[in-house]
């Protein structure tokens, strides 16, 4: 024993540092957004783009943990509870609608009211005692520049303090521009515009909601995008990150009426581009500017102004399935007053922006959300996590999250994803059937 060589390690300290940004007492105003697991309730979120819903057609989601199924009616929407209220399949795995007025369950024939989620009728037991006396939660909808938009609530909230859909969507121009001044673009548009068109797409993302949301306007995080294919081929300048230079770098949005959240002052002298780090030999050394600014409310949503074009705003939103899944919204928005306007955006999206911005850029966000959520996973991350500096963002997002959410969703209950580990999940995943936001239908019979 005495000629075995004594294996000496330098130890580096890794406990928790004093230095960090979110220190316990900072930790404990974003309490409510730690616990926010399965998302914010009461708030508007995007379900479906409009042509995913033509006609009398029915599709089956998920978000926070609530299955909702939608039909289209002569043009209109109803979003109801997609669990039957006798034994708890979702109506949307096999749509049997009867009328225009109804759906009805295909197992047993339950038949619930589009407009009032009453339970009408039971296909062979109309006379049933329960007939009348129950039925199940119906969502507020609203259609605008081709998405649809449902109220994803509890099931007592009042339809009388549903609020307009515009206090869950970004701020707006011109109302804003004295306010937000971007002397750099033009007014960045709105969904809510009139002839705004929103063309996008939307995935499956495997990771929390939160960790998503997070990276869309975290500062330090456009390190990932530093070989992205559209940032050279474009010859735009992206810093390697963006430092906060003032204490009034970030301003809240916390009106009584109107969208809750922050945009953060990019582009000013608030913050300052980090375009070299000498000690490691980097460089950027594109030559055309690329000015943006972010900003994030409530429940989730980021807009990008002038980005990837002027005239073009993105918007995203990280809508919670589960707690470990979310469904990546990637929408780009103009206003396109003439059908040549339409075609010369749509084309644009197609060649451009969609291979380029929505995959491409985009993709390299989403691998780096799904790399961050084994470690957010059972909750440990939010106290382990050590932020600095230029994670004074994510910071104040959780802050203002936490002071005016409409409701912490609960975890899912009887649903999809609210246990890891049932047979059927592992029977889908084998099957090559991966955890997602639509709801898989049941073939008809061959
Ligand atoms: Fe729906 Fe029985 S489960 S009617």
């Amino acid at each position: 024993m005495a000629d075995q060589p004594v294996v000496r390690r330098r130890v580096v300290k890794t406990g928790i540092s004093e230095e960090r940004t979110n220190n316990s007492k900072v930790q404990s105003q974003y309490q409510p957004y730690k616990d926010a697991a399965w998302g914010f309730i009461n708030h508007w979120y995007p379900a479906l783009f409009s042509n995913e819903l033509p006609e009398d057609h029915v599709e089956g989601i998920q978000i926070c943990g609530i299955p909702i199924v939608l039909r289209r009616v002569d043009g209109k929407i109803y979003a109801l509870k997609d669990q039957c209220l006798h034994r708890g399949v979702r109506l949307s795995e096999k749509p049997m609608c009867f009328d225009k007025e109804t759906i009805s369950c295909w197992y047993h024939g339950f038949t619930f009211n589009l407009e009032s989620g009453l339970l009408s009728t039971i296909v062979a037991n109309p006379n049933d005692k329960l007939v009348g006396t129950t039925g199940i939660t119906t969502y507020p909808v609203q259609e605008v520049a081709g998405m649809i938009f449902v109220f994803v609530r509890e099931d007592d909230f009042p339809d009388a303090d549903v609020p307009p859909l515009s206090e869950d969507l970004p701020v707006r121009f011109p109302e804003n521009s004295e306010r937000f001044p971007h002397p750099l673009w033009p007014a960045a548009p709105s969904v809510l515009d009139e002839n705004a068109v929103a063309l996008g797409m939307h995935r499956t993302g495997f990771g929390n909601w939160r960790i998503a949301c997070e990276n869309g306007f975290d500062n330090a995080h456009i390190l990932v995008h530093k070989d992205n294919t559209i940032i050279h081929a474009m010859d735009w300048v992206l810093p390697l990150g963006i430092l906060p230079t003032a204490d009034d770098c970030i301003a809240t949005v916390e009106d009584e009426k109107g969208p809750k959240g922050l945009v953060q002052w990019l582009f000013t002298e608030k913050w300052a581009p980090v375009m070299e780090n000498k000690q490691l030999g980097l460089k950027i050394e594109n030559t055309k500017g690329r000015p943006y600014r972010t900003s994030v409310v409530l429940p989730g949503v980021l807009m990008v102004e002038n980005w990837p074009e002027e005239h073009v705003v993105q918007y995203e939103w990280y809508v919670p399935i589960t707690d470990d899944t979310h469904e990546y919204w990637e929408v780009l928005v103009r206003v396109c007053p003439s059908d040549a306007d339409r075609k010369k955006f749509q084309y644009r999206f197609d060649r451009v922006y969609k291979p380029l911005a929505l995959h491409g850029f985009n993709d390299c966000d989403l691998y780096a959300r799904e790399a961050m959520q084994n470690f957010y996973a059972d909750g440990t991350g939010w106290d382990d996590e050590q932020l600095v500096a230029t994670d004074v963002s994510p910071i104040t997002w959780r802050k203002v999250a936490s002071r005016w959410n409409r409701g912490i969703a609960k975890p899912g209950r009887g649903v999809a994803g609210a246990l890891k580990t049932t047979s059927l999940r592992f029977k889908d995943t084998a099957d090559g059937l991966r955890p997602g936001y639509k709801v898989p239908k049941i073939p008809d019979e061959e």
